[in-house]
């Protein structure tokens, strides 16, 4: 045998250069989660009143659980279309035709929630170097998801005022220039609870028709809405689009049906897009488990009570924590129209990830930082009020009493 067909070493020697075992830089380049931050400070504190995620303290209604074990009984284990399933893509193709006007199941992707579905779409049309433009403060995930495939991401920030946050149109409008690929809105918002008005949908979807640009609205809190009707759904993009324009929409079963562990969310996109859109369902999740959308099914089909008395729930709650955090001396607040979330400041909270990391260790409160929510969040912080009053009202006295505390240390 010559000595070079000996095996090689697998270590390196002195010479040889390793590559360091790097992400891409997109990636390293990604903002880690400051909420996950605040939570991690609060390690080792025994009782806190967590606040922080966007998510109900009440399990999924017993109806859908129990579609999910008759349909697990019944051997739904196995791969299902990309797509979803044909019956889950008709009674959610009803259902939003209920809602928002014919939409037929050629137009409607089952997928693996919200999140997944964001990815989805941004894979969907855009690609490195392409500029797309967030409407902020956001729910981080609509402004890194595009940074993850190399896209450039603008913000425009909603304005707070006497009457809440409110949308410059003017300053959004020049942001939208004919070299914008995609525009991505979420209403209701995350953090702030602020709705797009149908009117200014209007026009952002005539400007970015001439425009060519796409739109994707995240309207995954449509059915958390307290500004209409008892029941209506906020303004959605879908009511004014042709179902086959560049404009999607997404939507998810975790919020108006408790349902967030479960993964399950759908699309509404332009029928031309399904194709390509099942290729990429394939190659991230092939599809969403099939005793999960025949929950699915259950949820719409009879969850529509269950949904409206949610909603009343999570109005009164709102309501409950605005009168309580109203009374704190040097909170400013106010009652936003939709999702699930208060947005408002306090002393400190010009360094809201500082304050947040000091009320979790020194309150036993955990808040969001309104700057996990991008600069435009800072001075902010969110509250969560999907949960009972009681819960509420004792985690606003754990802020008076720190305030308090805070106040007397000054003298
Ligand atoms: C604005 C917004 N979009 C999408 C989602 C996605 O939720 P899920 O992936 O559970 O459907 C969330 C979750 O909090 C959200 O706040």
């Amino acid at each position: 045998m010559r000595e070079t067909d000996l095996p090689q070493s697998s270590m390196p020697d002195a010479t040889t250069q390793m590559k360091k075992p790097d992400a891409r830089d997109a990636v390293r380049a990604l903002r880690p989660s400051q909420i996950r931050e605040v939570a991690n400070a609060g390690f080792g504190v025994p009782d806190v009143l967590p606040f922080w995620f966007g998510e109900s303290d009440r399990v999924t209604p017993a109806f859908i659980r129990d579609a999910a074990s008759a349909a697990l009984a019944s051997g739904a284990t196995f791969y299902t279309h990309n797509l979803g399933i044909a019956p889950l893509r008709e009674t959610l193709a009803r259902y939003v035709s209920a809602l928002h006007g014919p939409t037929s199941a050629d137009h409607v992707a089952v997928t693996s929630a919200g999140v997944n579905a964001l990815m989805l779409v941004a894979q969907l049309v855009v690609g490195a170097g392409d500029r797309v433009v967030a409407v902020t403060p956001l729910w981080p995930n609509l402004v890194e998801i595009p940074k993850i495939l190399g896209a450039d991401v603008d913000t425009v920030s909603l304005v707070y005022g006497k009457s809440g946050w409110q949308l410059d149109m003017e300053r959004l409008l020049a942001a939208l220039t004919p070299d914008t690929k995609l525009l991505m809105l979420n209403s209701p918002n995350n953090p702030t609870g602020w709705v797009m008005t149908r009117d200014e949908q209007r026009v952002v979807l005539e400007h970015c028709r001439r425009h060519g640009i796409w739109i994707v609205a995240d309207e995954v809190y449509e059915r958390l809405y307290y500004a209409g009707e008892a029941g209506e759904s906020a303004p959605s993009f879908l009511d004014l689009a042709a179902r086959d324009e560049r404009v999607i929409c997404v939507n998810s079963f975790s919020k108006a049906w408790l349902m967030t562990g479960w993964r399950l969310g759908w699309i509404v996109a332009p029928a031309a897009l399904m194709d390509d859109l099942g290729k990429l369902v394939e190659y991230n999740t092939s599809c969403s488990p099939a005793f999960v959308q025949q929950a699915g099914i259950a949820a719409i089909e009879q969850g529509a009570a269950f949904t409206r008395e949610l909603v009343g729930d999570l109005r009164a709650s709102r309501d409950h924590l605005v009168r309580a955090l109203s009374a704190v001396p040097g909170v400013d607040v106010k009652a936003p129209p939709g999702a699930m979330y208060v947005f408002f400041s306090l002393p400190g909270a010009s360094r809201s990830l500082e304050l947040c990391k000091a009320l979790v260790r020194d309150a036993g409160l955990g808040l969001a930082p309104g700057s996990a929510f991008g600069p435009e969040g800072e001075g902010f912080v969110r509250w969560c009020y999907a949960c009972d009053p009681a819960r509420l009202d004792a985690g606003v006295q754990r802020l008076k009493a720190w305030l308090e505390r805070q106040d007397a240390a000054r003298g």
